[in-house]
C-alpha cells in the first residue's frame, strides 16, 4: 500500500474570528478539536503520516513548509459567498491535489437556489422556490402557504426554526425579515413539504466518461456505477412534537444526542432506490467528486414523493455524530474506514494509487 503525505486542512471553531453583532450559530459548521484529532489518528491509522493546517491564508506559508502530497480538505471558510471553494481555489492555484469537490460545485453547493436553478433545469424534484432580498419584494402566485423560509447560503440548520414555518403573509414577511437582516443574505421560499426527513451519503466517483449532465431519454439506464451509496438515514422528529418538526440547528446541534437517528431508514426497497437514483443525479449534475450527502423530504400529502433539498459536498465527519458517520457505521464501515475510503476515492481519481 502506498502511503502519503497528507495535510488535513479543516477550520478549528477555536480559530473562527470574532466580530460584534455576529449570530449565535455562526460558526456552526466549523469543527471542534475532537473532530479534528479523530480525522488525523485515522488518516494516520490509514498508514499514512498527516498534520493539521488551519485552512485560511497562512495555508500559503504552511503547506509551502510541509510540502504535502495531497490535502484532505474539510474548510467550510469563514465569509464570501463562496467561502466553501477558497481554500480548494487556493490549493488549484498552488497545484496541489486535494479530497472531495472543487470550486464550482462548492460554490454552486452552498448556494441553495443556484443548486435548485440547475436540479430544475434537469427536471429532478425539488421543491419550488423564489429568493427574496426584502419583505416587501413580491411573492409568485406559484408559491402556496405553508411557506417555509430558510437562508439561502448557509448549513447546519443554520436560521431554521419552527418559525420557518409559514402559514401567512405576516409571518412570511417577518421570517423573510429576520433572514435577510440576521444572516445578511437572501432569504430561500419553498413549500413546506410536511412528511420524513431522510439523508443519503455517497462515497466513490462515477465511472467515466460522466458529462456533468443527465441523459435526455428517461428510458437510458441510470448511471450510477463506481458510487458506495450508504444506507439512508431517518431523522425520527416526532418526539419533539410541534416545536420541532424541521431539523433545525437547535436540534442539530443543541439536542444531538436526544435524536432518534433511524438508519437504515424504514423506507422499501423500491424507494431506496430511487433515491439512490436521485443522489447519483444531483452528485452528477452538480459535478460533486469523492463523498457527499443529499438531503431529502418525503412528501405526506402526495404519497411520500421524494423532495432534494440540497446536497452537502462537504458532509460533517465527527465521530459518533455527523449523518454520514452514523449511515457508514450502520453499514459496517467505522470511522477510519470512512475517511480512508474518501481519500482512497481521491487518490484514484489522481490516479495517484
Ligand atoms: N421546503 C421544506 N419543507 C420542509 N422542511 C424543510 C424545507 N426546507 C428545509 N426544511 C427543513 O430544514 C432543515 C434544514 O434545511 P436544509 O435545506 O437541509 O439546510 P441545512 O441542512 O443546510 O441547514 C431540513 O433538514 C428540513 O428539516
Ligand atoms: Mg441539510
Amino acid at each position: 500500500m502506498k502511503q502519503f503525505k497528507v495535510a488535513l486542512l479543516a477550520n478549528l471553531k477555536k480559530n473562527a474570528p470574532h466580530i460584534d453583532g455576529m449570530p449565535a450559530d455562526q460558526w456552526a459548521d466549523l469543527d471542534s478539536e475532537k473532530t479534528i484529532e479523530s480525522l488525523v489518528e485515522a488518516i494516520r491509522a490509514g498508514g499514512h503520516t498527516c498534520e493539521f493546517l488551519e485552512g485560511n491564508y497562512t495555508l500559503i506559508d504552511t503547506l509551502r513548509q510541509y510540502k504535502p502530497d495531497i490535502c484532505y480538505n474539510i474548510c467550510e471558510g469563514h465569509f464570501g459567498d463562496s467561502r466553501e471553494a477558497q481554500v480548494p481555489a487556493l490549493l488549484e492555484m498552488m497545484r496541489i491535489p486535494y479530497t472531495g469537490s472543487q470550486v464550482l460545485t462548492l460554490s454552486l453547493a452552498l448556494d441553495k437556489a443556484m443548486t435548485k436553478r440547475i436540479l430544475h433545469w434537469h427536471e429532478l424534484p425539488t421543491p419550488a422556490f423564489q429568493t427574496c432580498e426584502s419583505a416587501d419584494e413580491e411573492i409568485s402566485e406559484d408559491l402556496h402557504f405553508p411557506l417555509f423560509v430558510k437562508p439561502t447560503r448557509e448549513g447546519t440548520g443554520m436560521g431554521v426554526s419552527s418559525k420557518s414555518i409559514c402559514h401567512n403573509e405576516a409571518e412570511l414577511k417577518e421570517q423573510i425579515d429576520y433572514v435577510n437582516k440576521k444572516y445578511h443574505q437572501p432569504a430561500l421560499i419553498e413549500p413546506y413539504i410536511e412528511g420524513r426527513e431522510v439523508t443519503v451519503g455517497v462515497v466513490g466517483n462515477l465511472t467515466r466518461p460522466v458529462a456533468r449532465r443527465l441523459p435526455e431519454d428517461e428510458d437510458s439506464p441510470r448511471i450510477q456505477a463506481g458510487l458506495r451509496f450508504l444506507p439512508p438515514m431517518e431523522v425520527d422528529l416526532q418526539p419533539f412534537g410541534e416545536s420541532d418538526i424541521v431539523y433545525s440547528n437547535r436540534l442539530k446541534v443543541d439536542l444531538a444526542d436526544q435524536l432518534n437517528y433511524l438508519c437504515p431508514a424504514p423506507i422499501d426497497v423500491d424507494m431506496v432506490d430511487e433515491l439512490n437514483w436521485l443522489t447519483a443525479a444531483v452528485f452528477r449534475v452538480m459535478g460533486a467528486v469523492d463523498v457527499s450527502r443529499v438531503d431529502f423530504r418525503l412528501d405526506a400529502n402526495n404519497n411520500w414523493k421524494p423532495y432534494i433539498l440540497e446536497i452537502n459536498p462537504l458532509p460533517g465527519l465527527s465521530p459518533g455524530i455527523s449523518d454520514l458517520v452514523i449511515e457508514a457505521a450502520a453499514d459496517g464501515i467505522d470511522h477510519t474506514e470512512l475517511v480512508n475510503m474518501i481519500l482512497d476515492a481521491a487518490l484514484k481519481r489522481y490516479r495517484m494509487i
